[in-house]
């Protein structure tokens, strides 16, 4: 281990997480999930519809509290990262005002945090410089999703979450997305990101976690995960290791 290693805890560290949701029946949304995030790291959250990706990232982000296990965020509990605005994140919906121009909004979030934040840089850093003085309504999904990025990166978060943010763009906006998230994650920020685009995942992701019912069941590059699995592509990859019920073949974590 470095010194920098011992000094500075991992981005994320998740260990033996639980989350259970009580209702009419237990729902078990988290079963047992361990990951680990250094800093600086591209990590794609990849499951099926239901996995526990939102919940993990909710109980990352101390939105929710675990059934069980434990959650550091860069060496703190959750609330407390989030308050010192070390960490942030694009969640799919909410949170705009639709009569508030882009550069208001991005104003309005620096306000929230007091002084002394840039938010013409985080702007650029978004690429929507040139969008500070349109209406957010009018703005398109692709448009909009960078504005909440804008946001997310007003008080500088060394984490960055984002739950599935291109759903629902279309093919220029998603890469136009990328491209402003790529930029910035090479300055350095850890971005761990939720997405159902497997190409998203391969093109944009220096690793990959497959979660699948709660828990881990594959962590590597696309590379890794598609020579573990025996196949080809990362969607055969995916199928394979998400849809086996109840066997233990496979050799993928
Ligand atoms: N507030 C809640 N109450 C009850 N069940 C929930 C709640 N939130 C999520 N779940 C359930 O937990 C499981 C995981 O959901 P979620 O984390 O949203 O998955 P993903 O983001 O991977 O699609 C699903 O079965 C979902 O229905
Ligand atoms: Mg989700």
């Amino acid at each position: 281990m470095t010194p920098a290693q011992e000094t500075h805890p991992p981005a994320l560290d998740v260990r033996g997480l639980v989350k259970e949701f009580h209702g009419r029946e237990v729902v078990r949304a988290v079963d047992g999930l361990d990951l680990r995030v250094a800093r600086g790291e591209v990590v794609a959250f990849l499951g099926p519809n239901g996995a526990g990706k939102t919940t993990t990232i909710d109980l990352a982000l101390g939105l929710a509290r675990p059934t069980a296990g434990t959650v550091r965020v860069l060496g703190q509990a959750p609330a407390d990262a989030v308050a010192a605005g070390r960490v942030a994140a694009v969640m799919q919906t909410g949170g705009l005002l639709r009569d508030l121009t882009v550069g208001e909004t991005v104003r309005l979030t620096a306000a929230l945090f007091g002084t002394g934040h840039d938010v013409r840089a985080s702007l650029e850093r978004a690429g929507i410089a040139d969008l500070e003085r349109r209406r957010v309504g009018r703005c398109s999904g692709g448009q909009q999703q960078r504005l909440r990025f804008a946001m997310a990166l007003v008080s500088e978060p060394d984490l960055l979450f984002l739950d599935e943010p291109t759903t629902g763009m279309d093919v220029m906006g998603r890469r136009d997305f990328w491209s402003a998230v790529r930029a910035d994650a090479a300055r350095g920020r850890t971005v761990v990101f939720a997405t159902h685009y497997l190409d998203e995942a391969e093109l944009y992701a220096d690793r990959v976690v497959v979660v699948s019912r709660g828990r881990v069941v594959a962590d590597g590059t696309a590379a890794q995960i598609k020579d573990a699995a025996g196949v080809r592509t990362l969607e055969d990859a995916f199928v394979r290791l998400t849809s086996a019920v109840g066997t233990s073949a496979g050799g993928a974590r």
